[in-house]
């Protein structure tokens, strides 16, 4: 079966078309999954300048790629197959692509130009995010979904974005045969404990088995992804921060460290939450009492305020491995594309669980991509009746799947 998925939760528009054996939520174990298209396109840049996302800026960009993107991802796919005459909409079909459309004039007249003179791809449905995320910029995406779904006849199917970047972990890259790469999914052992680290999110979760999230602790204020961000502003790089923060601690020398150390926030505490806010806080007073900062002393800041988010981290994760056993570990999100937390995330799994496995996301599909929320879709079922809606704050634990014995229970 082939899944076409869309991801604009925040300022990335990916687009990915994935083929898969198995039916929709059925998908076996180890099975292969053939990247048929992967495209994306970023909006940092564009956001640069506010050192951060602007969700209305966002929006107009997703709107503005969404249907040269899709697309490209039928051509490159080999599924775009121009017709000789523009479709026609049947009253029905022109009446519920208005109702979806209705805010959005311009997309609509995009979605037509793009796509009533293509024949209908051999597509069997559609994946979107659905939170969380940036509502203006997640309309979009699911707005353009329900629309493919409606003028191609196939279902749609809500994903989570946070469960996206779970399985882009369990991703291991297979072959590549025409060009296209294979993937296999990595099939866990449960309880198994995940570390989401974003721009919008920092939770540790407890997955007692397949597709339940039990939600163990989270940030209580900045998500670690939105520190690196701000400290990255305050040291003057460019957004998004995380990868400048890396590149600058890269290049201080051994040895070299800040008199004062940065704090180590919750480190101790006997739950599993984080807090990011004040050591954001503790990084402009250390800026602050330097009367004139060298770019050595910048990048020693910038060290040692990874080295407290990777301590931080690595110590509460590995406190949630060890009290509920879990067999595996799974880091996930665009901030688990840093090098030290992956260093030190290997390194301390060795050390102290090693008969825990460790799954780290390729470092491409750390970030936001269509692909994930692709393999998400996939191993949803298609059977969703209810019409899809934006949920900024959506939760993982409000996305646990029930197991065949709960559902033969609930007929
Ligand atoms: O998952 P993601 O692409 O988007 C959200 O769902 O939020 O994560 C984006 C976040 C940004 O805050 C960015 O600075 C951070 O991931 N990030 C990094 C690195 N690459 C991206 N943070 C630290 N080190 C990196 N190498
Ligand atoms: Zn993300």
């Amino acid at each position: 079966m082939r899944i076409l998925a869309i991801e604009t939760s925040c300022d990335e528009t990916g687009i990915a078309i994935l083929e898969t054996t198995g039916a929709l939520g059925a998908i076996s174990p180890r099975a292969q999954i053939k990247v048929l298209a992967d495209v994306l396109v970023s909006q940092a840049s564009i956001h640069a300048e506010f050192g951060g996302v602007f969700p209305a800026l966002a929006r107009r960009e997703h709107a503005k790629n969404m249907m040269p993107l899709i697309i490209r991802a039928l051509s490159e796919a080999d599924l775009l197959r121009p017709q000789q005459s523009v479709r026609i909409l049947h009253t029905k079909e022109k009446e519920t692509l208005e109702k979806i459309f209705y805010k959005e004039p311009e997309l609509f007249e995009a979605f037509k130009t793009a796509l009533l003179d293509i024949s209908i791809p051999d597509i069997d449905a559609i994946a979107v995010t659905s939170g969380p995320g940036l509502e203006p910029a997640l309309w979009v995406g699911i707005n353009t979904a329900e629309a493919l779904g409606t003028l191609w006849g196939v279902p749609v199917i809500p994903v989570n974005h946070m469960e996206g970047h779970i399985v882009a972990s369990l991703l291991t890259h297979k072959s590549t045969t025409d060009g296209k790469k294979n993937f296999a999914l990595a099939s866990l052992h449960y309880p198994a404990l995940t570390l989401l680290i974003s721009g919008g999110h920092t939770e540790l979760v407890l997955m007692a088995r397949a597709g339940t999230y039990e939600v163990l602790g989270q940030t209580r204020d900045d998500a670690v992804g939105e520190a690196f961000d701000k400290v990255a502003r305050m040291l003057g790089l460019a957004y998004p921060g995380g990868p400048e923060i890396s590149k600058l601690a890269e290049q201080v020398p051994t040895g070299k460290k800040l008199i004062d150390p940065l704090p180590r926030p919750m480190l101790s505490s006997k739950n599993f939450d984080f807090s990011f806010s004040g050591l954001k806080t503790s990084v402009l007073y250390a800026i602050k009492k330097i009367p004139s900062i060298t770019p050595e002393m910048k990048a020693i800041i910038a060290k040692d305020f990874e080295d407290s988010v990777t301590e931080v981290l690595v110590a509460k994760t590995l406190a949630a491995a060890k009290k509920y056993n879990v067999y595996e570990i799974i880091l996930g999100g665009g901030v688990s594309a840093n090098k030290k937390i992956r260093a030190a995330f290997i390194n301390a799994v060795r050390r102290e669980l090693p008969g825990v496995t460790l799954f780290l996301p390729d470092q491409k599909l750390s970030t936001d991509n269509g692909l994930m929320i692709g393999v998400a879709g996939l191993l949803r079922s298609s059977k969703v009746a209810k019409k899809i809606i934006a949920e900024g704050h959506l939760c993982l634990s409000q996305n646990s799947r029930p197991t065949l014995a709960e559902l033969r229970k609930r007929k």
